[in-house]
């Protein structure tokens, strides 16, 4: 089976990257991860890529002029790696209008919550400031919005009495190995089909969607 090649961006820990990675091992995945790039040298994320024998690239953006510069940079790396689709995991980088539009509906990026709901930085001191009862984290394609495109996959869990910014992110996180595997495996084999800000997926794939309402477990 051709897999469809894919570049990841991170700037951190790299968790998400790792749950694509483990995923991409499966024989049936339909897509393979072909290089990782980080903005920030020394990322946790790029030793876990090196382990693996993935190759990785570390493209600041202090070393560009402005974001145009620095997006074409990404642009061709992604390009000379021979990637088709993009998946941002912890990248901390606004990519600009014309990196959205050259790579259309080829980008994913994963948030922690359920968007459009709490859109940006600083998500879950806002979800609790809220007072809102549930979270989660979504998976949607790119737009040149920040946190603003097709969603694709969403998961949800408790917001419980007490909890700190950092005990629902650990809760979210619990979630999120789950999500972006899934709406990798649902684009890169060609189940959604993207009508304006909608994201639809084929008949097999309908109602894609995790609800942990007990909290974190693995399917
Ligand atoms: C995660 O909460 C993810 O939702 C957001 O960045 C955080 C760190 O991701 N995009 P990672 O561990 O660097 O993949």
């Amino acid at each position: 089976m051709d897999r469809v090649r894919v570049g990841v961006l991170i700037s951190g820990r790299g968790s998400n990257l790792e749950a694509l990675m483990a995923a991409a091992r499966a024989p049936d995945y339909p897509a393979e991860i072909v290089l990782v790039i980080s903005n920030v040298a020394g990322a946790k994320g790029l030793d876990l890529a090196t382990r693996a024998g993935i190759p990785t690239r570390v493209i600041s953006h202090k070393d560009f002029p402005d974001r145009a510069a620095f997006d074409a940079a990404l642009d061709t790396a992604l390009r000379e790696a021979g990637a088709t689709l993009v998946c941002l995991a912890g990248f901390m980088r606004l990519l600009g209008e014309k990196f959205a539009e050259d790579w259309r509906d080829r980008v994913l990026n994963i948030h922690p919550s359920l968007l459009p709901a709490f859109p940006g930085l600083d998500t879950h001191r806002k979800v609790l400031e809220a007072g809102v009862k549930i979270s989660g984290c979504t998976v949607h394609i790119v737009r040149p919005e920040l946190d603003d495109g097709p969603i694709l996959v969403q998961a949800a869990v408790p917001v419980a009495e007490g909890d700190t910014p950092e005990s629902l992110a650990a809760r979210i996180l619990e979630l999120e190995p789950q999500c972006y595997p899934l709406a990798l495996r649902l684009l890169a084999s060609g189940q959604v089909r993207i009508q304006g800000r909608r994201a639809s997926l084929a008949a097999a794939s309908a109602g894609t969607g995790l609800v942990n309402p007990a909290g974190p477990k693995r399917p």
